[in-house]
């Protein structure tokens, strides 16, 4: 259903005051999709809602990242793929984080982040990086500590060590600067790639 017939039915429900609840049974028999929030109002599926930008968000491939800090004197670190280099000169990456998120407050705490660069067989630590139920995030992944005292993930393709550099609240995320201070590739090996919501690597080149 296209979002102007949306538009017309909900014009039609507030002009003509509608029975909300017949016309959802309707919607759902033909589509078998809710169409209506609990409060019985009205609401776009999400694919309808963004406009299709989820579905080709999706078919963008990125690569995979741990970024570390310390939360409380600890070790942290949440899985993240809105990593992007910015400048070489001054040398400056970002990444956009959940303000919510305890990775935020990591960051904020210690001003200093690491990104660490996921190799191919590194799927698990991506899954459990990304958990937010785990009660060690680094349970069985062996750690390095940089200058710094922020965890280097072991078997990473490389790692760059950041100082923060400006933080920005963008919507519900913070968009982290940070000024590279050390970066090193560990390993020559592919990279591990998160392309259509499932983790993948390069089968052949281009
Ligand atoms: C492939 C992948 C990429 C992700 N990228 C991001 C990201 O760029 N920014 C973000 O805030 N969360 C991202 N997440 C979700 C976080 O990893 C997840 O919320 C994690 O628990 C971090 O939460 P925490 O900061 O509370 O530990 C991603 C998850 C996956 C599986």
């Amino acid at each position: 259903m296209s979002k102007s017939i949306y538009d017309t039915l909900n014009t039609i429900i507030r002009i003509n005051g509608c029975n909300a609840r017949m016309i959802r049974k309707q919607y759902l028999r033909s589509v078998g999709k809710p169409m209506f929030r609990e409060t019985g109002e009205l609401s776009m599926p999400a694919e309808i809602q963004d406009n299709g930008l989820r579905e080709i968000l999706r078919r963008y491939p990125t690569g995979v990242t741990i970024v570390t800090a310390l939360l409380d004197g600890k070790p942290w670190g949440g899985t993240m793929n809105s990593f992007t280099s910015v400048s070489l000169d001054p040398p400056l990456v970002a990444i956009f984080v959940m303000e919510k998120g305890r990775t935020t407050t990591a960051i904020n705490q210690t001003k200093k982040f690491v990104v660490n660069i996921l190799k191919f067989n590194q799927e698990k630590e991506a899954k459990q990086f990304a958990s937010d139920n785990v009660p060690d995030k680094f349970l069985d992944v062996p750690y390095r500590e940089s200058s710094n005292g922020i965890p280097i993930i072991e078997g990473s393709l490389g790692y760059i060590e950041c100082d923060l550099y400006e933080a920005t609240k963008v919507s519900d995320h913070i968009m982290f600067l940070g000024k590279v201070t050390r970066s090193e590739v560990t390993m020559d090996e592919e990279a591990l790639i998160f392309y259509r919501r499932a983790f993948r690597s390069f089968t052949g080149t281009a």
